[in-house]
């Protein structure tokens, strides 16, 4: 058995849990859109044509907010083709992801399935081939209450009140060459500074997310940001981060520490934020919206042919996670937390059917993958603020990260409640875990789950959608408070 410890003290405390921590992603890519949220004629459907199967499970997974409607499709995204009679919207095609989109979903439909999911609506304009113009257009449609053309345009299509989307993303990963209208630094800079400015003339109380990396392994990394950022500095309120991580070539240790490369990436556009902040005198502070970020075998869809012709809706990018992947999404959950003091928002990538913890068969069933677990318990139990908890543990060697502790953790604290949420990195066995929890006065561990299986392979199917999922753990004592917690696995341990 490892040994491990931590000690639990309000006074150590980060800052207040960010609901925006719990985002999601629905982008016009598979079928997270179309079969996804969307799907007349399913026997769930509702007048909307949203499944509400769907919709439930994301209440359950207590998502706060969703990013929209890209990802790469935004790139080349028409905002106006999705907008006013469905049977007069164009097709298109859609050169992200090499598909037909039919427009039937726009922003409308958007913005009222985030009302119905009670999720807030996050924007993302189109900096690839268009600019300016095409994102105060779609600002104005979408907030401004009434009597201009664009507003009254909104209202005839059946949406009286403004959408008042209040996050708004200018552009998405403008630095991958993968991009339509890949930028360099200093270009895209300059347009996102522009945009921002024009912006806020509609609004000055926007909050306006530029462009960062598209992962810690750019060549571009750290350069990209300090450009981007001396020119948008004043206008901008967050940069983003996006971060997939994958097992390969067999090595389960390395996976399972991938919270490291997250956090390293947190570190250093932070630093690289306060810096450009420094250079200019500035007394502002950038946060970090880390909008995309979750497991995707990303190697397997690379190496997959494209299609070879133009399908509506096709299966892409559906992942089928297995406890690992889970237990790395918890670790990545943990790493967020514990940075609550910069990281403002975030969104996991995505919601549904596309790297998502919601599944859904056309026609059939919605169930839960073994990633939405993690998430869904986090969003549950993370409340009050941030705890600082520092776990004293054994370290393993990875081949990707060094030497990394085998037990990953964070702790939340209100009034009513403590929890923690810790991750076993450990393959070979259980580890004992001993809280100290004198400074809250006594608090007893009242109740322990944990997110394990016999195979770290094991997965959800539709026909099998509970074969994964979080079960009471039996091995904790009191006097001191101890839980054991097994080997591979996600937990959550609440105090009070
Ligand atoms: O989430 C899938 C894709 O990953 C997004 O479209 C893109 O922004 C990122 O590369």
């Amino acid at each position: 058995m490892h040994q491990a410890a931590l000690t639990l003290d309000p006074a150590f405390r980060v800052a207040p849990v960010q609901r925006r921590t719990f985002g999601t992603f629905v982008e016009h890519l598979g079928r997270c859109v179309y079969t996804g949220i969307y799907e007349p004629g399913h026997p769930t459907a509702d007048e909307d044509g949203f499944r509400a199967d769907v919709l439930e499970l994301t209440r359950e997974l207590g998502v706060s907010t969703v990013r929209y409607p890209g990802g790469n499709f935004v790139s080349g995204y028409r905002w106006e083709d999705g907008v006013g009679p469905k049977e007069l919207r164009p097709r298109r095609l859609d050169l992200a992801w090499h598909s037909t989109e039919t427009n039937e979903v726009g922003v409308d439909e958007f913005v009222r399935w985030c009302r119905k999911a009670g999720v807030e609506p996050m924007m993302a304009v189109n900096l690839g081939t268009r600019g300016i113009e095409a994102a105060l257009d779609l600002l104005e449609y979408c907030n401004h209450p009434s009597g201009t053309a664009l507003s009254d345009r909104r209202i005839a299509g059946g949406a009286k009140e403004p959408h008042d989307v209040r996050m708004w993303c200018l552009g998405n990963e403008m630095d991958g060459p993968w991009q339509t209208g890949h930028k360099t630094a200093a270009e895209y800079g300059r347009l996102a500074a522009e945009t921002a400015r024009a912006m806020r003339m509609i609004d000055p109380k926007l909050e306006l997310v530029a462009c960062g990396s598209s992962s810690s392994s750019m060549p571009t990394f750290g350069a990209w940001e300090a450009e981007v950022l001396t020119h948008t500095y004043d206008v901008v309120d967050y940069i983003s981060c996006h971060a997939y991580y994958e097992e390969k070539d067999g090595d389960l240790g390395s996976f399972l520490a991938c919270a490291t490369d997250m956090e390293f990436f947190i570190r250093s556009v932070a630093a690289t934020a306060d810096h450009v902040g420094a250079k200019l005198k500035s007394r502002k502070r950038i946060d970090i919206s880390f909008d995309e970020w979750n497991v995707w075998y990303l190697s397997r869809f690379q190496n997959a042919d494209p299609p070879s012709d133009w399908p509506v809706a096709p299966r892409l990018l559906e992942d089928h996670y297995h406890l690992a992947d889970a237990v790395a999404v918890g670790g990545l959950l943990i790493t967020l937390l514990r940075h609550s003091d910069r990281v403002r928002a975030a969104s996991l990538a995505q919601l549904v059917n596309v790297i998502a913890p919601i599944m859904t068969e056309p026609g059939g069933r919605a169930w839960k993958q073994t990633t939405f677990h993690p998430f869904a318990q986090a969003s549950r139990y993370a409340s009050g603020d941030v705890l600082r908890v520092e776990p004293v543990c054994p370290s393993y060697e990875t081949a990707a990260y060094g030497q990394v502790p085998l037990l990953h953790a964070v702790a939340t604290h209100d009034e009513r409640s403590t929890t923690v949420f810790a991750i076993n990195r450990a393959t070979d066995r259980p580890m004992e875990l001993r809280i100290d929890a004198r400074a809250l006065g006594g608090a007893r561990v009242v109740e322990a789950s944990t997110l394990s299986a016999p195979d770290v392979y094991a997965r959800n199917t539709a026909d099998d959608p509970g074969r994964v999922a979080p079960r009471p753990n039996p091995d904790v004592r009191h006097d001191p408070e101890t839980v054991v917690l097994p080997p591979v696995s996600w937990n959550v341990i609440r105090l009070g």
